[in-house]
This record gives structure tokens, sequence and C-alpha cells, in this order.
């Protein structure tokens, strides 16, 4: 089953003012998760809020009959799009969707903020 990248594409973090005001910072980090994420087989999406507003950027990691991830506190970098795929690729090959510590990328390391069963005859 793919596993799908979420992420909110609304989220914007505190100073942002004192940044790019074109687009959110959900955008941003939104743009980077899809670059990095091409090729790789790993599905993304773009919604609008994951209320976890006060924790932005936020994405979450889900696929059908795994464990499912929310992860927050992210800058829209390269590194943390890099990280929230690589993640969400050993999700992809992890037959429950979890994922070893040891196999965390670094940059998502203390971003976790809910897992989620699989609901009851998901697959
Ligand atoms: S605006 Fe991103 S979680 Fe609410």
């Amino acid at each position: 089953m793919t596993t799908c990248i979420t992420i909110c594409d609304t989220c914007k973090r505190a100073g942002r003012e004192e940044g790019d005001m074109a687009r959110t910072d959900g955008e941003a980090l939104a743009g980077l998760v899809e670059a990095a994420a091409a090729g790789t087989g790993l599905a993304t999406r773009r919604v609008s809020c994951l209320m976890g507003c006060k924790r932005a950027c936020n994405v979450a990691v889900q696929a059908p009959g795994k464990l499912a991830y929310v992860l927050g506190g992210f800058a829209p970098t390269r590194e943390a799009a890099e990280a929230v795929v690589a993640y969400a690729a050993a999700h992809a090959e992890s037959a429950s969707g979890q994922v070893p510590f040891r196999a965390w990328p670094e940059a998502v390391k203390g971003h976790f903020v809910a897992r989620l069963p699989p609901l009851e005859g998901e697959s």
C-alpha cells in the first residue's frame, strides 16, 4: 500500500512576517516535500489545516492498515522536507508502519505529535 505524506499548506510559523509573505510556511514546506518525494513512489497531498496550528509546520504519514503518524514543528527547509520523505519511505517499507528509532532521520526526531493505530478491518 502506498504511503502518503499529507502536508498542511496553511501553516504559518511564528515570526513569519519577517520572511516570505508571498506564501505560507506550509506552502513552502509542501513544495519542498513534493520535490523530495518525486520519483520515490510515495504519494503526497496538501490539506488546509491539520489542527496543529500552534506547532506549525505539520505533516502526517499514513497508509491503509498501518500506524499513522502526525509530526509538527518543522521549518520549511529542504533538510526538513528530505527527512520527512526519508521517514515516509521507511514507513512504506515497514509492514506495520512502525519505523525503528535507529532508522529515523535525525531531522524528524523531536517532531512526533501523535501515533494513530489503523482502523479495524483497514488494509
Ligand atoms: S494551519 Fe497548519 S495545522 Fe492548522
